[in-house]
């Protein structure tokens, strides 16, 4: 009798043996990665932004939000008022004015750069939602390599330091946005369109496509358990 409930023990031990070493892959993944659903954001005024959305869209398997102003940005007047709105902060009419962003965990917002700031609805737009628990990652459109100063230290001339340091400040402007309303800023990337070609651009969009889908496969969880686990270990020196 005492035999058999040994081997009734050594039984029910090894089955809950199995059922958690086949369960284990399950649980460390829900740690570390979701399959939450992917917004892109995108405000286009001459139509390069909307092609990296596009490109994007298609490789993450994305929804995608297109943005527009109400204002008139076409032609010279239109350059010139968005030169104009961008320099002073200012907000414009957008369709849609606001959307519901609640059922998405990953939000990729695409902006052409307007006097090295993002566009002026994209900014309507950000001001406009919270993010909180949410992943985002910023994608811009410009005619400059953003990080063309970052190779000047301080002994560079002075414009080039001046230019370094401006364009550092509007890229920490960016990132603020987002964290401002909650979000958790993961990165910047930026494709370069000026004499691209629309093969061009996309492969450049595609490129960055493949590094966001990375980006996105570790939950937000997971990376503030990391954060707070690197803030531990700084503090205990
Ligand atoms: C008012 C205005 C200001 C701009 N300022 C910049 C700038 O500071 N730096 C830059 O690299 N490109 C600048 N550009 C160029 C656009 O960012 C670039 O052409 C972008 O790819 C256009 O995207 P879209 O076709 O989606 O509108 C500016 C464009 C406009 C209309």
């Amino acid at each position: 009798m005492k035999h058999n409930k040994q081997w009734l023990f050594v039984q029910a031990a090894a089955v809950s043996m199995v059922v958690l070493l086949l369960a284990l892959p399950g649980i460390c993944r829900g740690a570390e990665q979701n399959n939450g659903k992917t917004l892109i954001i995108v405000y286009s005024r001459t139509g390069k932004s909307m092609l990296v959305a596009q490109t994007l869209k298609t490789r993450l398997a994305a929804d995608l939000l297109a943005i527009k102003d109400q204002k008139d940005r076409s032609g010279f007047l239109g350059y010139c008022s968005a030169g104009y709105d961008a320099f002073f902060d200012r907000h414009t009419q957008i369709e849609p004015q606001t959307a519901d962003v609640s059922q998405y965990e990953h939000l990729i917002i695409v902006s052409p750069i307007w006097n090295w700031k993002l566009s002026t609805p994209i900014h309507t737009f950000l001001d406009r939602h919270r993010f909180d628990g949410k992943q985002v990652v910023m994608v811009t459109t410009g005619n400059n390599d953003i990080r063309k100063y970052e190779q000047y230290d301080d002994r560079a001339p002075f414009l080039k330091r001046f230019f370094r340091d401006y364009i550092r400040g509007k890229s920490k402007t960016v990132r603020s946005a987002v964290t401002a309303q909650g979000g958790y800023f993961l990165k910047h990337y930026h494709v370069e369109t000026l004499d691209a070609s629309d093969q061009e651009i996309v492969a450049r969009a595609d490129q960055h496509g493949a590094r966001i889908v990375e980006d996105f496969s570790v939950s937000v969880a997971a990376r503030q358990q990391r954060d707070a686990e690197l803030l531990r270990i700084a503090g205990s020196r």
